[in-house]
């Protein structure tokens, strides 16, 4: 599994990786935008040149919030999403981001595992805060130390 950036000539794989995991998927428009914008942090999972997986994040300050990962089915329980989060903590470190936030469904079980085994902490409830279908949101939090 390799990771790296995410480059403009991986929207459309990403696009469709969107379609794969998300009953509401993101744009290719949303996608572009924001792998353009100066704050964001963009990587994707590469399995023997396929991409497989990709996180895409935005940050403000000292604070990070995750906005999608995804790991396509095939390629699930292969440490693709833990590969993907450590190469994001990597990136904080590197850029003095010390927070990092997040919602995910209440019911989304994989993912809320995901962000426990890697010290993500809940820090509180939203309720309707998903549509279609409505559905708490549960707030996760990670502070890192500050690099001296
Ligand atoms: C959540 C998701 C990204 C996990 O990706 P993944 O590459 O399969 O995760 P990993 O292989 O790195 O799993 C690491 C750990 O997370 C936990 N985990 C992952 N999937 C799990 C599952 N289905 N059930 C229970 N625990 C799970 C386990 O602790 C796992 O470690 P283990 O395999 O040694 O037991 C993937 O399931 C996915 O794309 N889901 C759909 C999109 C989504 O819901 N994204 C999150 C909201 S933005």
């Amino acid at each position: 599994m390799n990771i790296r950036p995410m480059l403009e000539s991986d929207v459309e794989a990403v696009f469709l990786l969107e379609q794969e995991c998300f009953p509401d998927p993101w744009s290719r428009k949303s996608i572009r935008d924001t792998l353009q914008e100066e704050c964001s942090c963009m990587l994707v999972a590469e399995d023997n040149g396929v991409l497989c997986g990709y996180l895409n994040s935005t940050y403000l300050f000292e604070e990070l919030n995750l906005n999608r990962i995804a790991v396509s089915p095939n390629f699930r329980r292969r440490q693709a999403g833990v590969s993907l989060l450590r190469a994001l903590f990597a990136f904080c470190g590197e850029h003095g981001l010390t927070r990092l936030m997040l919602e995910v469904r209440e019911s989304n079980l994989p993912a809320r595992r995901l962000y426990e085994s890697l010290g993500f902490v809940t820090l509180g409830e939203r309720k309707n805060f998903y549509q279609n279908p409505p559905e708490t949101g549960v707030i996760m939090e990670k502070i890192l130390e500050e690099s001296l």
